[in-house]
């Protein structure tokens, strides 16, 4: 009939067809996702705590004065006792200090920003992480390989972005 509306027309089996595709894979990309939050070992669960940008600043201060062992280019140089917790600052543009760990040993590392966002990226081993100012978290560590792991920033925070890389150093 000549007033019959868009949408009161059948809709034809094709597009049905393919709303019924567009859905599934949705479905199936939103398990995916959760399927590799387990298996994908990159973006590891961490626990999180609310704290100022100030008391965490604090905190890192007081744990590399007690363990510092040396100084590359100003940078302290931390090595934490096996079953200390491990603090990591990130500020535009470092991470600070840079640690000293033992291979085998795990490590509750603390990670939180004092000033912006940054992206807490360790390779080779692939993991990311972002860091936020005022939130504190606490991933679980255990270096299997001795030898020296950078930190990047994977989340771009202005000039120094390139710049702003850190280490890990793992020791037999
Ligand atoms: Cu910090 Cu990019």
């Amino acid at each position: 009939p000549q007033n019959r509306l868009w949408w009161n027309e059948p809709i034809e089996r094709v597009e049905i067809g393919w709303v019924v595709v567009a859905f599934l894979w949705g479905l199936f990309m939103f398990f995916f996702m959760i399927a590799w939050h387990f298996i994908g070992g990159q973006n590891l669960s961490t626990e999180t705590y609310r704290i100022t940008p100030a008391a965490y600043e604090q905190k890192v201060a007081t744990f590399a004065e007690k363990y510092q062992v040396s100084e590359e280019s100003g940078v302290p140089v931390v090595r934490p006792p096996v079953g200390e917790d491990v603090f990591i600052l990130a500020r535009l543009w470092e991470w600070w200090p840079l640690l000293e760990l033992k291979k085998g040993q795990s490590y509750r590392i603390h990670l939180s920003s004092i000033d912006w966002q940054h992206g807490f990226s360790l390779q080779p081993v692939n993991i990311n992480i972002s860091v936020h100012p005022g939130y504190e978290q606490i991933i679980t560590l255990t270096p299997t390989e001795a030898g020296d792991f950078g930190i990047a920033c994977n989340e771009y925070c202005g000039i120094g972005h390139h710049m702003m890389t850190g280490r890990i150093r793992v020791v037999e």
